[in-house]
């Protein structure tokens, strides 16, 4: 898919990951929505902030009402609250899939004619490792991801007729704001920005942005005695 003259609108574009996809289309020359909560913290040149909260479906509604042309849209909003499922805070559970999956899901729906009415389109939403493997400190992110993840497969079949290819993006750490606590070696986020854009201009339906998705996904056919040797 040729990204140059396409309108674009990426979630969650004012930092971190979607402000690095937000820049890279802008620099291969799309037309570029940068999507935020609070629309004055987007500080990209070239680029026009719009709000989006996506968990709020008036925000949504509103946002698509006031955009036209979208033709690529890229679903990063994310949050990581790091709660276990056994012990942690019903609330943040629910964020966590009112962000990842039912937000995701809105926004998706909500895009979807304007992306049929360009004849060619495409979504890329950015999944996870975890979306995958599950770690019990950050069980509720884990399952929001992996519900992101069927949820990328189910409308990837629904939504091909109507000329929009769905793309999924699995990475493991990358250096943000998500992972600030965290020691362990991280991608660097321009970079995978770059991968993104380029698997969505391959029509790639799964981008596995670094070897540790990689070995993730190799893992998947070994199932639980793979993923986990702890249990053994
Ligand atoms: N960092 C990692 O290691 C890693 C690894 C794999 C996948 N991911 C995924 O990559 C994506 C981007 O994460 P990141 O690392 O760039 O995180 P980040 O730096 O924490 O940025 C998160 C972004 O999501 C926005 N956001 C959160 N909740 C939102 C909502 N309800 N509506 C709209 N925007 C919302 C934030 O906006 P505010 O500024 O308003 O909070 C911010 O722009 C996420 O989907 C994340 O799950 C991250």
């Amino acid at each position: 898919m040729e990204i140059t003259g396409k309108t674009a609108l990426v979630t969650g574009a004012n930092r971190g990951l979607g402000r690095h996809l937000a820049r890279e289309l802008r620099d291969r020359g799309a037309v570029v929505y940068a999507a935020a909560r609070n629309p004055a913290s987007v500080d990209l040149p070239g680029v026009t902030p719009i709000a989006l909260d996506v968990t709020d479906p008036d925000s949504v509604a509103a946002a698509a009402a006031q955009t036209e042309n979208v033709a690529i849209l890229i679903n990063n909003a994310g949050s990581s609250t790091g709660t276990s499922l056994l012990t942690g805070d019903l609330a943040n559970v629910r964020l966590e899939l009112d962000t990842h999956f039912f937000g995701t899901l809105e926004v998706i729906r909500a895009f979807a004619p304007q992306l049929a009415a360009q004849g060619q389109s495409a979504v890329l939403n950015i999944l996870s490792a975890l979306s995958w493997i599950s770690f019990p400190g950050s069980g509720a992110y884990c399952a929001a991801k992996s519900a992101e993840w069927s949820l990328t497969n189910a409308l990837r079949q629904e939504l091909a007729p109507q000329g929009t290819r769905v793309s999924a993006l699995h990475v493991g750490y990358m250096d943000t704001d998500m992972t600030r606590n965290i020691t362990a070696p991280k991608s660097d986020p321009a970079a995978i920005a770059k991968i993104g854009l380029d698997g969505i201009a391959a029509g790639d339906a799964e981008i596995i942005a670094d070897e540790v998705s990689g070995q993730v996904l190799a893992g998947l056919s070994s199932g639980v005695a793979g993923l986990y040797p702890q249990l053994a």
